[in-house]
């Protein structure tokens, strides 16, 4: 058993496990939450489960993530039954269960690849959060509202800040089976350059540099979202902020070059 201690991490888990609760985003055990550590020390060679494929910038590393069937709402009252610590081979192909919760969240997959590709090229970004926003899902059933452009440019321009917090826009990857590794590798590929990856008819997965942080990025699109539903209640298609004004904002602020880089 390991003497690694990793009790303060649970705190970010218990907050934010509360809020998805109080939100009602995370229904029943809808939602899944996870965050990437440095933990020192080899696997036991009994204990490699193997990954669904090489993660080489996971090698050595260990996730904290929600065991399946956990409550958020129990999460965000005692966190330590519900969160399971996994330890990732030296040669990334392979993790094992180290303490807490022993059966991991069926979105394993999804959580290992997008880390790996966190730990490649946004490594800040240690937490990843999914969960069901009745707001978010609504919106896949949307005509035309079926790739990250078109809902980033429709949901974001309704808001002053939204685009200005999130110039990278919503990445968007079609149904695709829960937990299944085509939804991993393509929300890995997505997560490259979006801090939000909308899952069609699904929910939301948001990556940040703590759970709390990535929760902040989910309220933005959540309360952009529900200014939508606002407006179309009352009969009204927003045309949305500018595009001008937005570029305008983005380029007050510093941020053009990063809403650019998604714009090719
Ligand atoms: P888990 O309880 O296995 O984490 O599944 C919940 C979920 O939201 C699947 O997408
Ligand atoms: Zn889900």
């Amino acid at each position: 058993m390991t003497r690694f201690s990793y009790a303060h991490h649970l705190e970010d888990f218990k907050s934010t496990a509360s809020w998805l609760a109080r939100r009602g985003w995370s229904e029943a055990a809808g939602g899944n939450l996870s965050l990437r550590l440095e933990m020192p020390g080899p696997l036991h060679e009994d204990d490699h489960i193997p990954l669904p494929f090489p993660m080489p910038h996971l090698a050595g590393k260990a996730i904290l993530l929600t065991g399946s069937g956990t409550r958020a709402r129990e999460i965000g009252v005692n966190p330590q039954p519900h969160v399971g610590l996994f330890k990732i081979s030296d040669d990334g192909t392979s993790y094992g269960w180290i303490a807490g919760n022993r059966k991991p969240s069926m979105e394993l997959p999804p959580h290992c690849a997008i880390h790996n590709t966190l730990a490649e090229h946004r490594p800040e970004d240690k937490a990843i959060l999914h969960t069901h926003p009745a707001s978010l899902i609504a919106l896949c059933h949307v005509q035309g509202l079926d790739n990250g452009k078109v809902v980033s440019d429709k949901i974001l321009s309704l808001q002053s800040e939204a685009r200005l917090i999130l110039p990278e826009g919503i990445g968007f990857v079609e149904h695709e089976l829960p937990g299944s590794l085509e939804l991993g590798i393509k929300s890995a590929a997505q997560a490259k350059k979006h801090q939000l990856v909308l899952w069609q008819f699904h929910g939301c997965l948001a990556t940040g540099e703590t759970l709390a942080h990535a929760f902040d990025l989910l309220e933005v699109f959540e309360k952009s979202a529900r200014v939508y539903w606002e407006l179309r209640t009352a009969g009204i298609d927003p045309a949305g902020i500018s595009k001008t004004t937005i570029e305008n904002t983005l380029t007050y602020f510093g941020r053009l070059d990063r809403y650019k880089s998604t714009q090719e």
